[in-house]
């Protein structure tokens, strides 16, 4: 059997593809001493944990995972206190709130950005665009000050370095608590004062949302808005660099976009079956399960490679081939059921800002298309995916035809 590369090595992050195809033909279960987990890898054991019909999986592992930046989460619930909980905060996600609300915040930031650099003929689509388009979107939406943006700016930076340090540097880790620190000393009186003086603002929703007589704390909203720092920014900034990135390197696709704007749901969905935002997430067992023909024992946490579950041929026809025109691979994302690439994971937390990235990409696309025509990768430059936990590209210059007002 080939060796597979370790998930920490710096092989693995300079490209995981192909220990990914290892792992799914070889290897598809294996125990990780670094990160103390079972590693799995095909689409149909990822399936079946995040679908988790038989409830042999919980999310306890995110207790002692994001618990030390986050506090408690919706991530962390289970059961009918998580049922509780999303419905207390999804109908902010869709519908009309997304709609009427958010929509117009959205194209007012991605256009805001694009005014920087329209007219210079050259941008860095990573560092000018992408980094910050969802996070000011976030802030936006929560109605916080546009002079605490840059803050918020910050303690996203720090949240995403916790969470994406598997090797435990314990001075990441420290930076990661001392953020929900001071997270929680700027959020709590904004909320309380959204709770006196409630606005048309997310936060203010939250404060007000009732289900069955149950009502968010503080603490909860707290924590969920520090969630959406790392659910919400960081993953829709990945996702909007590695849909230009694909197109970039896929020139006839991005004629073919730029040709028919009707393509973007698929450029999105493809984006996000062949380079997901998120490539891996934990779940803990919570009993002695058995997935593809190994043991995995009660209370042991499962690293479930979305990365790789993606790229399953037994799943998609030629995996490793970007192709917005594929037959198997829908693009309405506003459901479980109806996804099948597995980015926005499956089951009951199923991502709840699924339909908000598909908002915030598809209109960013759109926007660049018209505000940067003959767009290309700058002379010699070739995009480098960045990441273990989450991935992307590095950074994406680009030069175009500038256009004036
Ligand atoms: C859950 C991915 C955008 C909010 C998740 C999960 C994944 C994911 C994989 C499941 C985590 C797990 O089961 O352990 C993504 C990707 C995005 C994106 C790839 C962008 C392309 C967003 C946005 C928001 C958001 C824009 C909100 C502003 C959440 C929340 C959860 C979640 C609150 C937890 C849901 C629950 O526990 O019930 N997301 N997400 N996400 N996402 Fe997203």
């Amino acid at each position: 059997a080939q060796q597979v590369p370790d998930i920490l090595s710096p092989e693995f992050a300079a490209d995981p593809y192909p220990a990914y195809r290892v792992m799914r033909e070889e290897a598809p279960l294996i125990w990780h001493e670094p990160t103390q987990s079972y590693i799995i890898s095909r689409y149909e054991d990822l399936e079946r944990v995040f679908k988790d019909r038989n409830g042999e999986f919980t999310t306890d592992n995110y207790n002692w995972q994001i618990e030390p930046v986050h506090g408690k989460t919706i991530l962390q619930l289970s059961g009918r206190e998580h049922s509780v909980r999303r419905a207390l905060v999804a109908p902010a996600f869709r519908g009309a709130d997304l709609q009427e609300k958010f929509l117009p915040v959205i194209e007012r930031n991605s256009r805001e950005l694009l005014d920087t650099f329209r007219h210079t003929g050259s941008a860095d689509l990573v560092a000018d665009y992408a980094t910050r388009f969802p996070v000011n979107v976030i802030a936006e939406m929560l109605g916080l000050d546009k002079a605490d943006h840059e803050r918020f700016h910050g303690w996203y930076t720090s949240v995403i370095a916790f969470l994406g340090n598997l090797a435990g540097d314990p001075e990441v880790a420290a930076a990661g608590e001392r953020t929900r620190v001071e997270f929680a000393e700027y959020m709590i009186p904004v909320i309380q004062e959204r709770r006196k003086n409630p606005g048309e603002d997310l936060l203010s929703t939250l404060c007000s949302a009732e289900v069955d007589g149950v009502r968010m704390s503080d603490e909860d909203i707290k924590a969920f808005c520090s969630l959406l720092l790392a659910a919400g920014g960081e993953t829709t900034d990945k996702a909007i660099a590695s849909i230009f990135a694909n197109l970039l390197l896929h020139p006839e696709q991005l004629a073919a976009v730029r040709e028919d704007r009707g393509l973007i749901p698929r450029a999105f969905a493809e984006t996000l079956r062949y380079t997901p935002p998120v490539h891996m997430i934990m779940r803990q067992s919570a009993t002695e399960v058995t997935v593809s023909g190994g043991t995995i024992p009660a209370g042991a946490t499962v690293t479930c490679l979305i990365g790789a579950a993606n790229r399953d041929a037994d799943r998609f026809r030629d995996p490793d081939r970007f192709d917005i025109f594929r037959d198997d691979l829908t693009t309405t994302t506003a459901f479980s059921a109806a996804a099948d690439h597995l980015a926005f994971a499956l089951g009951r937390h199923f991502c709840v800002g699924a339909l908000l990235a598909k908002a915030e990409v598809e209109t960013g696309v759109g926007q660049l298309l018209d505000a940067m025509p003959g767009i290309r990768l700058a002379d010699g430059y070739d995009p480098v995916e960045q990441g273990v936990f989450t991935r992307g590209p590095q950074s994406l210059p680009v030069v175009f035809t500038p256009v004036a007002d």
